[in-house]
């Protein structure tokens, strides 16, 4: 794959991103065998691309619905407390619920929303999350499914935006410093 000059550099391609979603499908098709009613709740809007991904490569059945909290007003920092500024439509009481995160930093959003749905009574509850950036950690937080652990760096594309550039990328790049 060629980048275009002043795109960000790759940091996961695409191809990698394909062949580790296909094997979470995989791993997660498995363990929800018997789960007539999973629920993937997507956490907007970083995960939109990787839930669509995902989605496609599970062999069971479920629903979706989505959700989305308050993020950093910039990359430099975080904008304080997580806010849920939109909240599901389905009632998951007595469903298999699986979180779908982009990416886990200091695992502040992830702790919040688990305890936050843990309250609504779900038949189970776990996460699945395509990064995590192990040494940002500040709250401890299980991620049940992990597609990639990567360095302490600002990454963009495939869903992961800068202030709202680089969504759209087919790859993990990291963020040009310009
Ligand atoms: P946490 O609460 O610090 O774990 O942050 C989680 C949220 O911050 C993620 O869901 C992303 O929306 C955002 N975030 C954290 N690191 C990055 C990054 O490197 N690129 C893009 N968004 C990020
Ligand atoms: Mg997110």
């Amino acid at each position: 794959m060629t980048v275009a000059p002043g795109e960000p550099e790759i940091l996961i391609t695409g191809e990698a991103i394909r062949r580790r979603v296909e094997e979470l499908g995989r791993q997660i098709s498995e363990e929800y065998d018997r789960a007539e009613d999973l629920l993937l709740v997507g956490v907007l809007r970083g995960s939109f691309i990787f839930l669509a991904d995902l989605a496609r490569a599970l062999t069971i059945r479920g629903s979706v619905d989505f959700l989305a909290v308050s993020s950093y007003e910039s990359s430099a920092a975080p904008a304080g407390p997580v806010r849920l500024v939109a909240d599901l439509r389905t009632d998951i009481a007595g469903k298999h619920v699986l979180v779908v995160e982009d990416i886990v930093d200091t695992g502040d959003t992830l702790a919040y929303l688990l305890r936050l749905l843990a309250l609504r009574g779900p038949a189970s509850l776990k996460c699945c999350a395509l990064l995590s950036k192990p040494a940002c950690r500040k709250t401890d937080v299980r991620i049940d499914y992990l597609g990639f652990e990567i360095p302490d760096v600002w990454v963009v594309g495939y869903g992961l935006d800068d202030k709202e550039r680089h969504r759209f990328l087919p790859y993990i790049g990291v963020r040009s410093t310009d």
